[in-house]
């Protein structure tokens, strides 16, 4: 995402009118999409399904967004250096904001695991976002006003009963990387930080959160006593790459 982009100024609210109608499919991305593209950035976005992602640009058109969108699977390498070179040619090789938002889990006791899983999970949830670090280095150098953030999660600090063992390992490992990148990067203005929501309500999470015992469960481990809406992680995702940020590298929040 780029801050400065065609006109496009961070702190602002979006115009009159262009707030407030139901999205497509209520994911962490999406939110975070339309959280940044309301404060005035101009983003691109990525998904494996065609059909969505022209419907959800269609929505953020109507709404005046300046949001693009590539067809990408973030397990082919491939792919990810398809997306970051659009990236890099429609940001003109600058860029402020990566947001690694890829993730899915499927739980299974530990020893169910199959080697394919394994390489599955840890090539959505850590490797991709690895990868695109890499691949985004020279854009976020450019801009000189670099943020990477990770979506990371709970399961990466603490142990759960959710997700699984691999889920939660490769969050762990995200949240280092995240702590690494702040401090090798930091030369170049590159700030570098993770989110770790506990239980949202988006997709992933639904098999829990319509379940009612576990979802009273959930609530009982929760400060506020509910799970959360995407859009209270996506605010945070925000706040992390504002201005008003500008000291806050190596945060798990
Ligand atoms: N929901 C929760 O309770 C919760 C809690 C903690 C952390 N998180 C984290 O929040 C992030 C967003 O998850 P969500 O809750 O919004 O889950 P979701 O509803 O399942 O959405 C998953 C997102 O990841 C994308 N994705 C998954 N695999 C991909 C791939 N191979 N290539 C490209 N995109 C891929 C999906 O895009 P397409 O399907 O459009 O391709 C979608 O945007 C994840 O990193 C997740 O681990 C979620």
């Amino acid at each position: 995402m780029n801050r400065k982009g065609r006109g496009g100024r961070m702190g602002h609210g979006p115009p009159k009118g262009q707030r407030g109608s139901a999205p497509v499919r209520v994911v962490t991305r999406y939110a975070v999409v339309e959280e940044l593209a309301s404060l005035g950035a101009t983003v691109h976005t990525c998904s494996r399904n065609e059909a969505q992602l022209n419907e959800c640009l269609h929505e953020w058109k109507m709404k005046g967004f300046r949001v693009t969108g590539s067809i990408c699977d973030a397990v082919s390498r491939t792919q990810r250096e398809e997306l970051m070179s659009t990236v890099s040619y429609m940001f003109n090789g600058k860029l402020n904001i990566l947001i690694n938002n890829v993730g899915t889990s499927t739980s299974k006791p530990t020893l169910v695991y199959t080697a394919e899983d394994f390489s599955f999970l840890i090539s959505t949830n850590l490797e991709s976002a690895y990868h695109m670090c890499q691949l985004a280095y020279p854009l976020l150098k450019a801009s000189e006003a670099g943020s990477i953030v990770f979506i990371s999660s709970v399961a990466g600090v603490v142990a759960t009963s959710t997700g699984g063992s691999i889920y939660s390992a490769a969050k762990g490992a995200i949240n280092q990387l995240a702590k690494n990148l702040a401090c090798e990067w930091a030369k170049d203005n590159i700030r570098s930080n993770s989110v770790a929501p506990w239980f949202i309500k988006t997709p992933l999470a639904e098999t829990y959160l319509s379940n009612e015992k576990l979802s009273e469960a959930v609530n009982c481990q929760t400060p506020l006593g509910r799970a959360g809406e995407p859009k209270e992680v996506s605010s945070l995702v925000a706040f992390l790459c504002l201005p008003a940020a500008s000291y806050m590298s190596d945060c798990l929040r």
